[in-house]
């Protein structure tokens, strides 16, 4: 090179805050347990869609229940909802709160750590209550139902997903190749809880898909609890 000249700039790299690259990671680590999922028959892309299809337009405030590491969290709130959501665990949270900043829903959602048998607000707070793939893991699903009901508006929504049984048997074989401990599959009670929510005067629909059960139950109007009462 002639003296002279000069050696170009060195080209400018964008740095990431460790924020952001924490969240980077954990989103490439997801991408990676997708792909093992849907290796083994579960995607859980198309298990969301097909969720928030039953569920169809929800109002809010919507209250998720089992935050996860917040597939069906991020996904209610990448549709323009604002969401709270409620985890017993704040290290399961943490995977959310990155994955929500990453994809950039992070304003749209409180995260609260709690137990959702004991949740913490006044009835009739939210105009959706929703759970996706937690009930499964709930030591007292029927307190947590019964919460998901008080704290839901009348004419609210409430969406009650979990793994159908192809989907628990999936989870097993995936637990089983890594030398894991089998998958939680306590007996379902959906159909004890849909009749439940129909004697209650709830609107209730039940589907299968994607390898999920799903139970829509829309609460009747408050002037329909008025009558009822009666
Ligand atoms: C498989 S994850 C839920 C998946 C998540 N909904 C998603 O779509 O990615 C189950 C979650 O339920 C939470 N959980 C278990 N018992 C709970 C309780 N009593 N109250 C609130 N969350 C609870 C666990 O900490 C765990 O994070």
């Amino acid at each position: 090179m002639n003296p002279v000249q000069k050696a170009a700039p060195p080209t400018l790299k964008k740095r990431r805050s460790p924020r952001a690259e924490e969240a980077r990671l954990n989103h490439a680590r997801r991408v990676e347990r997708d792909a093992l999922l849907r290796r083994f028959g579960y995607d859980p892309s198309a298990a969301v869609d097909y969720v928030l299809a039953r569920a169809g337009a929800l109002r809010e405030p919507v209250l998720d229940i089992g935050t996860g590491k917040g597939r069906f969290l991020v996904a209610l709130a990448r549709r323009g909802l604002k969401v709270t959501t409620v985890d017993i665990s704040a290290e399961e949270q943490r995977f959310a709160r990155l994955e929500a900043a990453h994809v950039g829903v992070a304003a749209r959602i409180r995260f609260i750590v709690g137990d959702a048998a004991k949740l913490p607000w006044r009835s009739a707070r939210f105009g959706a209550v929703v759970s996706m793939n937690a009930f499964h893991h709930l030591d007292e699903p029927d307190c947590v139902l019964a919460e998901m009901r008080r704290v839901l508006r009348p004419g609210g929504t409430l969406v009650l997903a979990d793994l159908a049984t192809s989907g628990f048997r999936i989870m097993d074989r995936i637990h089983r190749s890594e030398g894991r401990a089998p998958h939680p599959h306590p007996p379902s009670r959906f159909a004890r809880w849909r009749t439940r929510l129909r004697r209650a005067g709830f609107r209730v629909k039940s589907d299968r898909g994607c390898h999920q059960r799903v139970l829509v139950a829309v609460a009747p109007a408050a002037s329909a609890l008025v009558t009822a009462k009666k």
